[in-house]
């Protein structure tokens, strides 16, 4: 599979330095689609701290660090359609730094309130600057009432917006960085100024997806009020310059493998 074109690449890269996120041109095929989605669907089913549920319920809200435990997932970490995008858009090589589904089950699923990414990584594991990037793959299609993610774009150009004494939170159990009560959230006083410079979009589009989202880019999604799951894999990639200095975090959270990441040529499908 060849590696992404030198115009293809000029184009993320201009999008998601503006936008702060970026639709990639080709989706992950359904064969490989089906073999995550079976790997998902037995991991669901044990029991061990990288499965979350809703809170009070044995509804399944994530399954975190698949790749660390799972085949399939190893080598979709590899996958060329995910890992050249990555690797274009830092500009270097990169090491998977965190592995996640969020599954949000029909009618059950939870929200995720306004926060961005980056405060969790700087305040909890001291990465040292944002220069890595989700690439999410939707799993499912996602639409208005499956609990799509929300962003405010271009948000991610005004670096970390938090309450005040927001990092005095760090520290605090790891459960709180994957619930719907988040420790580092961005208060809805400064979401509602910042949506007339920084409008919000719903990041829509069929199973197979692939979306790129900048570490700091202001994001939510609410509830799942519809009868139709959305599971969305998040895959973060992490420049291999921009290891993080203390992190006491679970493994499965965030991975101390620092390798780079090598394309995987025989791709999955
Ligand atoms: C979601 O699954 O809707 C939230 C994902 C994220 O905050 O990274
Ligand atoms: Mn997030």
């Amino acid at each position: 599979m060849p590696a992404m074109s030198a115009e293809t690449l000029a184009t993320a890269r201009s999008a998601y330095a503006d936008k702060g996120w970026f639709v990639a041109p080709d989706p992950l095929r359904p064969d490989a689609l089906d073999k995550v989605r079976e790997s998902m669907r037995a991991l669901s089913g044990t029991v061990r701290p990288e499965v979350v549920y809703e809170e009070g319920t044995r509804t399944v809200r994530a399954l975190h660090g698949c790749h660390r435990y799972d085949e399939v997932c190893a080598e979709l970490v590899r996958h060329p359609t995910l890992l050249d995008l990555a690797e274009g858009l830092i500009g270097g090589p990169v090491y998977l730094y965190q592995f996640k589904v969020n599954i949000k089950s029909p009618r059950q699923g939870q929200e995720w309130p306004w926060h961005q990414d980056y405060a969790f990584w700087a305040h909890e594991d001291g990465m040292p600057t944002c220069d890595a990037v989700n690439i999410a793959l939707n799993i499912d299609d996602v639409h208005e009432a499956n609990g799509p993610l929300t962003v405010l774009t271009g948000s991610h150009r005004v670096g970390l917006v938090e309450a005040a004494g927001s990092g005095a939170k760090a520290g605090r159990d790891w459960r709180d960085h994957v619930s719907a009560k988040l420790t580092h959230t961005v208060p809805e006083e400064e979401v509602k100024a910042l949506t007339g410079t920084f409008p919000p979009e719903q990041l829509l589009g069929p199973a197979g997806t692939v979306t790129a989202f900048h570490p700091s880019i202001i994001h939510s999604s609410t509830n799942n009020t519809s009868d139709d799951r959305r599971a969305m894999l998040v895959l973060t990639y992490n420049s291999v310059t921009n290891v993080p200095t203390h992190s006491t975090r679970p493994a499965f959270l965030v991975d101390p493998d620092t390798t780079p990441v090598q394309r995987l040529e025989n791709a999955l499908a």
